[in-house]
């Protein structure tokens, strides 16, 4: 993986849902970058579009307005130039460690030596060589993830679009999997687009962080996040940190009232 690719280009992106006969605006006038081998996050209140922006740069769904590039091309539907990661672990049961991993690879028709190689390098990578013939009932949640994001790399994505991958897990595995996947991410050079609820997820993690507004979505701030790498767990104590958690917490407050005020008015 070369550092030159993987760079998502935003503009002036609108999304409107139809719902029973109604329009709902999801996303409004969103421009937003990823360049080559960043880590970029996006947070916001409940409901503002972040889910909905991921499905976007995913190809799940179509925009109503404006353009989502990966290395200037338009996206016009899912592809293996990038990897999604949910907060569900959705891993095929039925299936190993391995033969999850190998999944996407067989589908682009890779051949049986070079699926076995690159998933038990990633594998290895992930803290989770000697796993590959558990079945996912047999692995905690934090393994079972760290699976999802093997397997999501497992095809040599450019991006890796990931929606509240940790949610789901405690304070302390959490934090296990944010260094994993930083380690990952530096290992590989990818670029990474974040979704989280979690304000100091998002500083440990990015590069940068876009905040959203409250539904209609739309970009409110982007900060820079110039902490050193690598971040050792105590960087949350250093007076640069709590300064960007401070300005932040400024941001989304806001937000907050105003997503929770229109919930009042629509219900
Ligand atoms: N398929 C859909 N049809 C109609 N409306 C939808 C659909 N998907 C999402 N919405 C609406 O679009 C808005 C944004 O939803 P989205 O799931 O993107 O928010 P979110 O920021 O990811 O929220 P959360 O933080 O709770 O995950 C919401 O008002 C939601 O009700
Ligand atoms: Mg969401």
């Amino acid at each position: 993986m070369t550092s030159s690719v993987g760079h998502i280009e935003i503009r002036d992106l609108t999304l409107r849902f139809a719902q029973q006969g109604q329009s709902v605006q999801a996303l409004q006038g969103i421009t937003l970058d990823v360049h080559s081998g960043e880590f970029v996050s996006v947070i916001g209140p409940s409901g503002c579009g972040k889910s909905t922006l991921l499905n976007l740069v995913a190809g799940f769904i179509a925009p109503s307005g404006g353009s989502i590039t990966l290395d200037g091309k338009p996206i016009s539907g899912p592809g293996a130039d990038r990897g999604v990661v949910f907060q569900q672990y959705s891993l095929f049961p039925w299936k190993s460690v391995l033969d999850n991993v190998e999944f996407g690879l067989k589908l682009q028709g890779a051949d049986k030596r070079t699926r076995q190689q690159r998933a038990h390098h990633l594998l290895a990578l992930a803290g989770l060589g000697g796993f590959e013939n558990f079945y996912p009932s047999q692995l905690s949640g934090g393994m079972k993830q760290r699976v999802g994001i093997v397997r999501a790399l497992a095809a040599n994505p450019r991006i890796l679009l990931m929606d509240e991958p940790f949610g789901a897990l405690d304070t302390q595995t959490r934090a296990l999997m944010q260094q994993m996947l930083t380690e990952l991410w530096q290992t590989l050079g990818i670029s990474v687009l974040f979704i989280t609820h979690d304000i100091d997820e998002a500083i440990f993690l990015s590069d940068r962080i876009y905040v959203m507004t409250a539904r209609p979505g739309t970009i409110k701030a982007a900060l820079p996040v110039t902490l050193k790498r690598p971040r050792l767990p105590d960087v949350v104590l250093s007076p640069a940190f709590l300064e960007i958690r401070a300005r932040l917490h400024g941001l989304i407050a806001g937000e907050r009232q105003h997503a929770f005020s229109t919930e009042l008015v629509v219900a």
